[in-house]
């Protein structure tokens, strides 16, 4: 038993898919752990799971129309949604998901949702095409900038017999999260710990119209930026240039170059913890013109940039605790990160492969490798940046509990 875990409240929306049948599973998970469980069922959600098996695991009424003029004399909507801890929509639908984007409020589960006040934790669960139709992938992406919490989906083999990715996190998988939730949140609260991120490539003009930048978008530091606030840890993003809306409850600070971002990150010091994800730009022009550069002008000479992540690893009167460096290489990647961790004194090293175009650079996904100061290198597969921040936020946190 987690002792996190006693008393919590756990509002569990089960929406109409294949998977809702692993939730049964989890109200067992969260019963054994003294969580109280309240259910709301979809009306689809009912032709997968039966309201008898849900309220026998859970030992409640199970809730599923908003004018159950019975239920609602003892528990309405608005009741419900501040009755809980937190909201768990799992398994959530491409339907569900789509209401939750627009807003839309035309069941109990949705419009509950729309008035609560908690933390909402969503489980995807689909087919692979459905997972990554364009539609979903947008309110997907607009849930996460409301700040909600997800996790999964997996990718692996489906009910539908196709492989991919929509395939809804293990209920074990969805109970540890919940653990984690409570309990690190619990701890890392009581640490009061603090956090920089830097993200997105940065500009290095050579005169007014002209600079030298790459084609970062950010992402992969927006979700860092974002999980370790969903860990409670006073988080500020310092972001070069990016489309990207900033993550809620994070406090962002925009700059162009790196001199820039520099500045806003001696500013922003003492943190714990500082993760180097911008792509700042190892070069800049040696000297920066004031008018436009004459187009006959052919030569270019450049110098070394300011190195952030060397001087926050280096700074001994203000290291942070952990510092995380990101390397993006197009060859021998491993090698070369080994490499960057002695040459820059930092703690870890999270590797990337920038020239493959389905990870990386743009992309919504990511394949890495944590490489530590001790020699651990930790590999992961390509999967969303979600995913693969939410795993280097996890591995972060623990450094911190431990
Ligand atoms: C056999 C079957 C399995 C389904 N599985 C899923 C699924 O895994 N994920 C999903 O998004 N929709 C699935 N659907 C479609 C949803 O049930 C449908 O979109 C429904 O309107 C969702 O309602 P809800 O979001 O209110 O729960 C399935 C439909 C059927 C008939």
């Amino acid at each position: 038993m987690n002792e996190f875990l006693k008393n919590k409240k756990i509002l569990l929306i089960i929406g109409g898919g294949i998977a809702a049948y692993k939730s049964l599973d989890l109200i067992r998970l969260l019963k054994k752990n003294e969580c109280e469980v309240k259910v709301v069922l979809t009306a689809s959600g009912e032709k997968f799971v039966t309201p008898l098996s849900i309220a026998s695991l859970s030992q409640n009424k199970v809730y599923q129309d908003i004018f159950d003029s019975e239920k609602e004399a003892e528990m309405d909507h608005i009741s419900l949604s501040r009755w809980c801890d937190i909201i768990l929509f799992s398994p959530i639908t491409a339907n569900s998901m789509a209401k939750l984007a627009s807003g839309r409020a035309d069941d109990l589960a949705s419009t509950l949702i729309l008035a609560s006040n908690k933390p909402i934790i969503l489980a995807p669960a689909m087919n692979v095409r459905m997972w990554l139709h364009k539609s979903t992938q947008v309110n997907f992406h607009k849930l996460l900038d409301f700040g909600y919490l997800t996790i999964g989906p997996s990718i692996g083999e489906m009910a539908c017999g196709e492989y991919g990715e929509g395939k809804m996190s293990s209920p074990k998988e969805i109970f540890e999260f919940i653990k984690d939730y409570f309990s690190e949140r619990n701890i890392i609260k009581s640490k009061n710990l603090k956090a920089l991120v830097t993200a997105g490539p940065t500009k290095e003009y050579l005169d007014p119209v002209r600079f030298i930048t790459n084609n970062s978008s950010g992402k992969q530091g927006y979700e860092i930026a974002r999980s370790l606030s969903k860990f409670g840890v006073d988080t500020t993003l310092i972001s070069g240039p990016s489309k990207l809306k900033k993550p809620e409850n994070v406090n962002i600070i925009r700059v162009e170059t790196t001199e820039q971002m520099f500045e806003e990150t001696k500013r922003v010091l003492p943190v714990d913890i500082a993760v180097c994800a911008a792509a700042v730009s190892d070069f800049k022009p040696e000297k920066y013109e004031k008018n436009k550069i004459k187009k006959d002008t052919i030569n270019l000479n450049l110098k070394r940039n300011i190195d952030i992540l060397e001087f926050l690893a280096k700074n001994n009167q203000q290291r942070p605790k952990l510092v995380v460096g990101f390397a993006a290489e197009t060859e021998n990647i491993s090698e070369f990160a080994k490499k960057k961790i002695n040459r820059k004194y930092c703690d870890w090293i999270v590797a990337n492969d920038v020239s493959n175009p389905e990870i990386g650079f743009g992309s919504d996904y990511n394949e890495v490798a944590i490489i530590s100061k001790s020699g651990e290198v930790i590999k992961l597969e390509k999967n969303a940046k979600s995913f693969i921040a939410n795993y280097i936020v996890k591995k972060i946190i623990n450094h911190f509990v431990q």
